[in-house]
């Protein structure tokens, strides 16, 4: 049976160390990281991922400036809005909620978020440095950077393995197969495209599962003893539940769990440790600034 890794535990120590520098800056400068959140949608799923990121932010003692746009807002306007966030000294982070309304231009708006705040990662030059060897951006896209952390802390080994990522969106699968390329793994990315799927993952010794379909990759798609992190948050009916629905991710996890070496759970897995990293990136742009 694979070790269950405990994704909430991890962040709740990481969390805590968090609030000790946080602390120590407001004694020492008289001052407290402050993060923007900008949100332009009236989506559910949007809103929840937000609500939650401002509540740990509260947690924290993370001043969060709260910018909630009509869905209407034009492209104008919330590039307006980004430059004032940038020349805010109390904002060090700056995060722009995706996706955007179809009628804002979603890439104008990220380049236009100061290199220095973008806690996201998602500005064109922090991702390009991603991508080049010998160059660092000046902050790591949060959720790959959570599955990387999670890898680390449970002692898997980067270096020389063979890592598929099973997905290439943005905000997960791109930056997760650059970050692994970075820590010197044989990356391969498997797609909507790519033919035979199971044959490739079943060689792989590290999975990042990113792809949003619910229980995609089965257990006798994962190599024994393999290290599986499973990105995914897929809502599936269920009626048992009061809500009416519960979250898969998209391994299935009882198959999974009885050949892989690691596993994380979902939920309680990489969730709550993409926020933890926003924290910490958030963190350390105050610290840039403040020391
Ligand atoms: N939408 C889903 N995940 C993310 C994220 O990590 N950052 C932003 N800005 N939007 C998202």
């Amino acid at each position: 049976m694979a070790i269950v890794i405990d994704g909430k535990a991890v962040a709740q120590t990481i969390r805590s160390e968090i609030a000790d520098e946080v602390r120590r800056l407001s004694e020492k400068y008289g001052k407290v990281p402050g993060l923007a959140v900008v949100i332009v949608s009236n989506r559910k799923d949007s809103q929840s991922y937000v609500g939650m990121k401002r509540k740990a932010f509260c947690e924290l003692g993370i001043k969060s400036f709260d910018i909630d746009l009509p869905e209407q807002v034009s492209e104008a306007d919330l590039i307006k809005q980004v430059h004032e966030l940038n020349a805010n000294p109390d904002v060090h982070g700056i995060l722009v909620q995706l996706p955007l309304p179809k009628h804002i231009n979603e890439e104008k708006v990220l380049t236009e978020i100061s290199l220095e705040k973008d806690v996201d990662g998602f500005h064109p030059l922090n991702i390009g440095k991603l991508a080049m060897k010998g160059r660092e951006p000046l902050f790591l896209p949060c959720t790959p950077k959570a599955c990387l952390e999670l890898l680390s802390r449970s002692g898997v080994s980067i270096k020389g393995k063979k890592a598929v990522v099973v997905g290439r969106s943005n905000i997960v699968g791109l930056p997760a197969s650059l970050l692994l390329l970075k820590a010197d793994a044989t990356v391969t990315i498997v797609h909507s495209h790519t033919k035979d799927p199971e044959s490739i993952i079943r060689q792989a010794d590290i999975v990042i599962a990113a792809a949003g379909q619910p229980k995609m990759i089965k257990g006798s798609w994962i190599k024994p003893g393999a290290a599986v992190i499973d990105v995914g948050t897929n809502a599936i009916d269920d009626p048992s539940k009061k809500s009416g629905y519960r979250l898969v991710g998209d391994v299935d996890f009882e198959e999974a769990s009885k050949v892989a070496g690691w596993i994380t759970p979902v939920p309680g897995g990489v969730g709550p440790m993409t926020v933890t990293m926003l924290l910490k990136n958030t963190l350390d742009g105050a610290k840039r600034t403040l020391e």
